[in-house]
């Protein structure tokens, strides 16, 4: 049976192919569903949309432009290209869950979550830490190390272990941090694999 966060996914990702969003909005969100199981007090009515729709204010936004939103790109960050995909992504999150009749307060909810997804740097709430959880946990995974090594001019193995110094400052749940060193230590696996293949 069809779920509203089936039909909420189905809404959001025609604003996901640029960035990578293809490939990071699904592995978010899977990751947003096994923090979940970790904190019963959160609200996956909330979370599970926000973390669906929180990047796609970066739709439309040309790629130069775009690269500039991350912190590390080698084109200098851009403060108000960040602010811009929130508050557009914001802007549209309410829009297309107001077009399903979505709970107004919940909107209100998602739609500050999406504000301030990167350019707050401590949780609001619960629900809000779990979204910026499984954001940045991406960047942990082998998918988000292929790509976004090259978004900050990093090889791999560097960027592994800049993302692995960024642990405590990022994860804002116990589990988040759990979880951010064991994929990482799965992805640092894969790699060092891959290079005792090639020896
Ligand atoms: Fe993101």
């Amino acid at each position: 049976m069809e779920t509203i966060y089936d039909q909420i996914y189905a809404l959001a990702e025609p604003y996901w192919h640029t960035r990578s969003g293809e490939v990071h909005m699904p592995e978010s969100y899977a990751l947003a569903q096994q923090l979940l199981t970790h904190y019963p007090a959160a609200d996956e009515s909330v979370v599970l949309p926000a973390i669906l729709l929180h990047d796609i204010g970066y739709f439309g936004l040309p790629t130069e432009t775009q690269m500039q939103g991350i912190a590390g790109s080698p084109n200098g960050w851009d403060g108000d290209i960040t602010r811009i995909h929130e508050q557009r992504g914001a802007q549209w999150a309410g829009e297309l869950l107001s077009s399903i009749n979505y709970a107004p307060h919940k909107i209100r909810e998602i739609q500050q979550i999406i504000d301030g997804h990167d350019s707050r740097t401590f949780a609001l709430s619960l629900n809000d830490a779990i979204v910026k959880d499984a954001d940045k946990l991406w960047r942990f995974t082998l998918s988000g190390v292929r790509i976004c090594h090259r978004w900050v001019n990093k090889q791999p193995i560097p960027f592994m272990e800049y993302v692995g110094s960024k642990i405590d400052e990022w994860m804002l749940t116990e589990q988040g941090n759990i979880l951010a060193r064991s994929i990482l230590a799965a992805t640092r696996r894969h790699y060092q694999e891959q290079a005792d293949d090639e020896r």
